[in-house]
């Protein structure tokens, strides 16, 4: 039986995904022998509630050997991380020579903001790809220790995007108990279950997230590694997250916000079963609808291509079982995803320079998370009579 990876009790299967792969592991052509797939499947701890994966990439088969990593390529994240800067640079960062730590770090927008405002920073990710001052280690209590005899304690600790792909949140407790100040915050985003549900967007499910947070199950789990959730905060990026502050215990008014979104939650059934069990009917709709269309499409001559190839696209096209013969290639900015396949589904990548060139009938948008930001660059593909085909909350073109 699987266990919680916070508290050890049982954890309730609500859906199987069935064989996918490293989501991030785009092959070459020649390399389809090699890739590694897995169980995909989601179930709820009946004890904290956390949902959480069923079965996690062994470490030495995840295809980062750091932190998950997100690139800037989207304005809407640049602006992001700039306004959470600019938020602790008002509020945390206010003391006489504050310091502020990342753990994973995006690029290093945010803390390259709060050095260009003469704010000491440091990066704590394993590759130490982020532009910025970085600590080369995953953050646990030795890492923390070396820091903190280095640099002092620091005010803020924040991640995106990297806790909930945390398979051992132990250690980085651990850590975070070293190195925070008695006052200071860990402030971490990561997608919220809620919006999950919302908007039945299955596709936030794959390898490198593990956990679905909730503010119930971030406020036990805090209570567990000895410290206390005294804020969160809706964010509208990447289809829906939250941020989540957590200080020492008695150090902070807990915010009226965080009762708020508990009551919601409650009302809402995110921590029943037969919520969850609803979702998977809906994601099954959503398939059948998908591909149902998808074929009719190409039945009437209608070409289709693919926009963003996104991590969480993975688990789209291989659930839905979306391959070339359905959509020829997916465009996207990224180089080093250019001229390979898509994981599991092996789709061939493009550049985006593809995409006029000349423009399919309909693009079925991969990277939904960004959809404001692309279709604004877009304008000319509906101009030209061009529609996209969504598929959260339901499949529907636009
Ligand atoms: P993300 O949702 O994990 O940030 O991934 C976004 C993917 O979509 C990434 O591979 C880059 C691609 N992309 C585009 O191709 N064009 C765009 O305008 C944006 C915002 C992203
Ligand atoms: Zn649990």
């Amino acid at each position: 039986m699987s266990r919680c990876r916070v508290c050890s009790h049982p954890i309730r299967e609500f859906f199987d995904f069935e064989r996918q792969p490293l989501s991030s592991a785009f092959p070459r052509t020649g390399e389809l022998d090699e890739e590694y797939f897995f169980r995909l499947a989601v179930g709820m701890c009946e004890s904290c509630t956390l949902v959480q994966l069923i079965d996690a990439v062994p470490p030495e088969r995840a295809h980062h050997q750091g932190y998950p990593y997100h690139s800037a390529a989207s304005s809407v994240m640049c602006k992001h991380f700039e306004q959470t800067a600019r938020r602790f640079l008002e509020t945390e960062l206010t003391g006489a020579d504050p310091f502020v730590v990342e753990i994973g770090a995006n690029d290093g927008v945010m803390l390259r903001t709060c050095g260009d405002a003469g704010v000491r920073h440091l990066a704590v990710e394993p590759s130490g790809a982020t532009g910025v001052r970085a600590h080369r280690a995953f953050f646990d209590a030795h890492a923390a220790t070396r820091i903190r005899d280095a640099d002092g304690t620091a005010d803020v600790v924040y991640a995106a995007n990297t806790i909930c792909g945390v398979t051992d949140l132990q250690p980085v407790f651990e850590g975070l108990d070293v190195l925070l100040a008695p006052d200071g915050v860990f402030v971490f985003e990561d997608p919220y279950l809620g919006e999950i549900i919302e908007r039945t967007s299955f596709d936030q499910i794959y390898d490198e997230h593990v956990f679905f947070f909730t503010v119930r199950a971030v406020g036990a789990l805090a209570d567990r590694f000895g410290f206390e959730l005294v804020d969160i905060e809706r964010l509208p990026v990447h289809g829906g997250q939250i941020r989540y502050t957590l200080a020492r215990p008695g150090r902070r008014e807990p915010s009226p916000a965080v009762a708020d979104a508990l009551r919601t939650e409650q009302a809402h059934g995110l921590a029943e079963l037969v919520t969850l069990e609803r979702f998977a009917a809906r994601v099954q709709r959503i398939r059948d609808d998908l591909v149902a269309l998808l074929h009719e499409l190409r039945a009437d001559g209608a070409r289709i291509v693919g926009y963003g190839a996104t991590a969480k696209s993975s688990t789209m096209a291989n659930y839905c079982g979306i391959g070339p013969e359905l959509i020829p290639f997916v465009c996207d900015t990224t180089p080093a995803k250019q001229g390979r396949l898509t994981p599991g589904s092996h789709i061939p990548v493009r550049p985006v320079e593809a995409f006029a060139d000349p423009y399919p009938d309909f693009a079925l948008l991969f990277a939904w998370n960004h959809a404001e930001e692309i279709m604004a660059k877009e304008r000319a593909f509906r101009e030209a009579g061009g529609r996209w085909i969504l598929y959260v909350p339901q499949v529907h073109i636009v």
